[in-house]
């Protein structure tokens, strides 16, 4: 019997994943938090966001499976059982749809969009230069599996792509840069910079004042990786100085963005409330039921994450 627990806060669709998981897994117990049951039984967890200390409760949890693909969510608890595999979901389904967001931002931008819709308010019929899509510079920030996906089809458009990843790579059609020493070099070609990064020890807070000056002047940001990779106030002080002539942000610092904050009123800020790409059980039970497939058969596990790093 494979005993597997679903924590998240979505409760709505526990009844979608018990019916797709027992499609596939056929001696499933399946329950779903807080309704564990014995706690020693749980072999398998699929979590989002679940409360600090509560995987810590599981005596024979044998693998965490995160319901996104980020899994800062799981590395943040402080308790969280060290000697237990996790693999994130690396769903195509969702990967389309964060492309499909960068594309929409970066086309915002530039065409010009952001100050075509101040004009439609102003009743101002006035036409605007348009740069050359291919002089357009696009700085794909973190390569894996969502920004290499963006960069291609960024690039199948006619834009000048450039990636920046923690390790070396070769993609065709796309210039790569690499680590702390190609990071200047990288920011100082990204008209338009799409982040697609991992929050990790090592990138929280990347985009602050002094990455934001090394942009070129009028870039544009689009974040839809997480809110704490970019310091707020920074970007804020950039949008006031025009040195970055606007953002498109998915994830924000704090999530709800309460209501007071600067961002929601700001001219030159699009905000949508972390929807870039959302988990389709539909899509997502394949690659998890492959998984915990693979636990069951001592086979390798796909998708595993390395805490060291963070992703
Ligand atoms: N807004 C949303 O709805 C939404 C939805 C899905 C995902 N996300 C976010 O998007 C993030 C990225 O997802 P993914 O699946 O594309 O991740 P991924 O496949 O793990 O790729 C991460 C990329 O970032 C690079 N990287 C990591 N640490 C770095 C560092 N210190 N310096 C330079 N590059 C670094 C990696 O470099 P290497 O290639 O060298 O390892 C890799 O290219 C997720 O972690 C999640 O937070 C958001």
């Amino acid at each position: 019997m494979a005993v597997v627990l679903l924590v998240t806060p979505r409760t709505n669709e526990a009844a979608d994943w018990a019916r797709l998981l027992r499609a596939r897994i056929h001696d499933l117990d399946f329950r779903v938090h807080p309704d564990s049951g014995e706690a020693g039984e749980v072999e398998i967890v699929l979590a989002w966001k679940p409360p600090h200390g509560l995987l810590a409760r599981f005596p024979r949890l044998r693998l965490i499976c995160s319901l996104g693909m980020g899994v800062d969510h799981l590395l943040d608890d402080p308790d969280l059982p060290r000697s237990v595999p996790i693999v994130r979901l690396v769903d195509s389904n969702m990967i389309e749809q964060m492309s499909e967001y960068a594309l929409y931002a970066v086309l915002h931008f530039h065409r010009r969009f952001d100050v075509y819709e101040r004009f439609q308010r102003e009743r101002r019929w006035q036409e605007l230069p348009l740069p050359h899509t291919r002089s357009r510079r696009v700085g794909v920030m973190g390569m894996g599996a969502t920004g290499e996906d963006c960069a291609h089809k960024l690039a199948a458009l006619g834009f000048a792509v450039f990636g920046w990843s923690r390790t070396p790579k070769r993609v065709p059609g796309i210039t790569c840069l690499h680590g702390a020493d190609g990071l200047t070099v990288f920011l100082a070609q990204s008209d338009i910079l799409v982040i697609c990064l991992p929050l990790t020890r090592a990138t929280a807070g990347i985009l602050n004042e002094r990455t934001l000056r090394a942009l070129p002047q009028g870039s544009y940001v689009v974040n839809m990786a997480r809110g704490g990779l970019v310091i707020e106030k920074d970007l804020l002080a950039s949008l006031d100085s025009g040195h970055i002539a606007g953002a498109f942000l998915d994830v924000t610092e704090e999530e709800p963005l309460p209501a007071d904050h600067p961002l929601w009123t700001h001219p030159n800020v699009r905000l949508t409330p972390h929807i870039a790409g959302l988990t389709n059980p539909q899509t997502a039970v394949e690659p998890i039921a492959e998984n915990i497939r693979r636990l069951r058969a001592g086979e390798p596990l796909h998708d595993l994450v390395d805490p060291a790093l963070g992703y």
